[in-house]
């Protein structure tokens, strides 16, 4: 794959506007950088204002593009009500959010406090609340139609997982929203789809998930079929694809990117990988030679 090409042509996302909480760091800076590379002008937003300014700094000597960097805490919706009026006024319209911020980290259940349980909630399943709020009751009042609102989710939204069960049950309410607002927001012109990224190495997600030698205990690689992690241009190349009026027909939709990761661990005998090739014929001839029932 040639690192320096994008999927869309350089003008797919002219004169958009496209919000992507989180988009300071990790997978959110990438997407950013992406949706600028194809003409967007875009806000990053999340806490701490020196990452998203240096960020920015980054980003627009880089592609020559508009960066917005507005602090704000997605939990609460004042300040993301502010923040929202903020790109409104700086840029006049918004076309696209990502809803991309999280938290995380691995922890068996019954340590976990209230506190601790409550605080991946309200970063993820409420952060992602706050922000569709505030830019879908916009649109709506102003009538604007063709908007896009991206999810970033994750495989075990679905499947459920131990050791991360508070961001399983955030993700599982963000994909429910992604599902049902795309059915009801329709008619406004809104769509909302959801991208489910397997592993992507980020210092956010790795420091969190895999801390020290976990990491080489662990080795993320050997779940995935495809016997790697994701680039995070394919994940880039991804959401902007769903922000961009090429997917206009797609709605409610959530599409896995993760190299079969997710398949591999479902499919009950998939972990026949580890019969040697060899062994097959005589497996085969066992097998043919059953009698009966
Ligand atoms: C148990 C913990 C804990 C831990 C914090 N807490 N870390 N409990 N084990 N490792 C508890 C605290 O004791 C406290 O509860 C409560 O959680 C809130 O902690 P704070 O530190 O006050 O919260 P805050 O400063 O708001 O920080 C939020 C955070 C932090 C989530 C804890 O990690 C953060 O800022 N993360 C943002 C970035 C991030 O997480 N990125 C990873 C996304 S990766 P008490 O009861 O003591 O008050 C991802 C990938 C998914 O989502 C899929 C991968 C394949
Ligand atoms: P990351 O770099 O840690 O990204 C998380 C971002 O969320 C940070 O920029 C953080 O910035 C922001 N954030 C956290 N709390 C916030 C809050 N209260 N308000 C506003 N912003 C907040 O990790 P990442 O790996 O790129 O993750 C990005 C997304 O991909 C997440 O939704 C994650 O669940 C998803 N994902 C990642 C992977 C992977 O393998 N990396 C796999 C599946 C899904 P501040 O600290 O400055 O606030």
């Amino acid at each position: 794959m040639n690192e320096r090409t994008n999927m869309l042509r350089d003008d797919a996302l002219k004169g958009q506007v496209i919000v992507i909480t989180g988009g300071g760091t990790g997978l959110g800076l990438s997407m950013a950088r992406t949706c600028l590379e194809l003409g967007a002008s875009v806000c990053i937003t999340s806490r701490k204002k020196d990452v998203l300014d240096k960020a920015a700094a980054e980003l627009e000597r880089t592609t020559g593009g508009k960066v917005m960097a507005h602090a704000c805490d997605v939990r609460k919706y004042l300040e993301v009500e502010t923040m929202a009026k903020a790109v409104r006024e700086r840029f006049g319209s918004v076309h696209g959010l990502v809803n991309n911020a999280a938290g995380n980290f691995i922890s068996p259940t019954e340590r976990l406090s209230s506190k601790a349980f409550e605080v991946i909630i309200d970063i993820v399943l409420m952060g992602s609340v706050n922000c569709t709020l505030a830019f879908g009751k916009e649109w709506i009042a102003n009538r604007e139609h063709g908007r896009s609102i991206v999810n970033i989710v994750t495989t075990y939204a679905w499947t459920g997982s131990g050791f991360v069960v508070p961001s399983a049950c955030a993700k599982a309410g963000v994909l429910a929203m992604t599902r049902s607002l795309a059915v009801e927001w329709a008619k406004y012109g809104i769509r909302s789809n959801a991208i489910a990224p397997g592993p992507f190495p980020t210092k956010g997600a790795w420091s969190r998930l895999l801390p020290g030698e976990l990491m080489e205990r662990f080795d993320m690689t050997e779940r995935v079929p495809l016997g790697r992690m994701g680039d995070h241009r394919e994940l880039a190349d991804l959401a902007t694809y769903l922000l961009s009026g090429h997917s206009g027909y797609i709605n409610g939709e959530v599409v896995t990117i993760d190299g079969g990761e997710w398949l591999k661990g479902a499919g009950q005998f998939n972990g026949l990988e580890a019969v040697e090739p060899d062994m097959w014929d005589a497996v085969e001839a066992m097998v043919r030679n059953v009698k009966g029932s």
